[in-house]
């Protein structure tokens, strides 16, 4: 992981940030670079309303003296990391744990950026784990369900989410078909939320060796 890539993608983003915008704020080390620079652009005058993915975003962004509003209905631009991402903008997220606010953001976002460093780029996504958000009281179901999904569910010790739930990561085979993947782990009961970001994505600033890559949804190489 390179912090320079992440602020160069970060800063390539909050480029397209504008004036009275609703702006969706990540969560984790890249998202943090698009909050220092959206800090130093609202203490220079610019004007926007922030929505935060999470506790720890909310207070870096409260600390940068940047607006914070509850959940709108619509949020205009998102900007926010991923754990991988390929040329199609499918995304893994959630290694943080916040995917489940995430979602809501990204899917309420007219357009929702991913900011990454190259490390973040790969050919077709799956490699990574794959968190599920869940109710405690369900665990247990939740957890057989995801195995029976051949997901082998591992709860993340000594974690809960901003909500005051448990998270599973999972491990699916590394030719499942995620689409089918995803409606199948959002139809169990008590799976609140999972990282699979699969149609949310409209562009991702992807930096290697300092130089940055824009991926459009649509696009010929996306
Ligand atoms: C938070 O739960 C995640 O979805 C992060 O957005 C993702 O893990 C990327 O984080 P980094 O930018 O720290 O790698």
């Amino acid at each position: 992981m390179n912090e320079s890539d992440k602020r160069l993608a970060a800063l390539a983003a909050v480029a397209e940030v504008r004036p009275g915008m609703i702006v969706g704020l990540g969560t984790g080390s890249t998202a943090a670079f698009a909050i220092a620079a959206l800090g130093e652009q609202v203490r220079a005058g610019l004007q926007i309303q922030t929505v935060a993915t999470s506790l720890a975003t909310e207070a870096s962004a409260r600390e940068a003296g940047i607006p914070l509003i509850e959940m709108p209905a619509r949020i205009d631009l998102t900007i926010d990391g991923a754990d991988e991402i390929d040329a199609a903008l499918n995304a893994i997220k959630g290694a943080g744990g916040a995917m489940l606010r995430e979602k809501v953001v990204a899917a309420a976002s007219e357009r929702m950026i991913v900011i990454a460093d190259g490390s973040k780029r790969v050919a077709a996504i799956g490699a990574a784990k794959i968190p599920v958000e869940i109710l405690p009281f369900a665990q247990a179901f939740v957890a057989a369900r995801l195995a029976e999904l051949g997901g082998a569910p591992i709860p993340r010790a000594g974690f809960v989410s901003d909500q005051g739930n448990p998270i599973l990561d999972c491990r699916f085979p590394a030719d499942i078909d995620h689409a089918t993947l995803a409606a199948a782990i959002d139809a169990i009961p008590g799976a609140l939320g999972q990282g699979l970001f699969l149609t949310e994505v409209d562009a991702a600033y992807i930096a290697t060796d300092g130089v940055v890559t824009r991926l459009e949804r649509g696009d010929a190489s996306a």
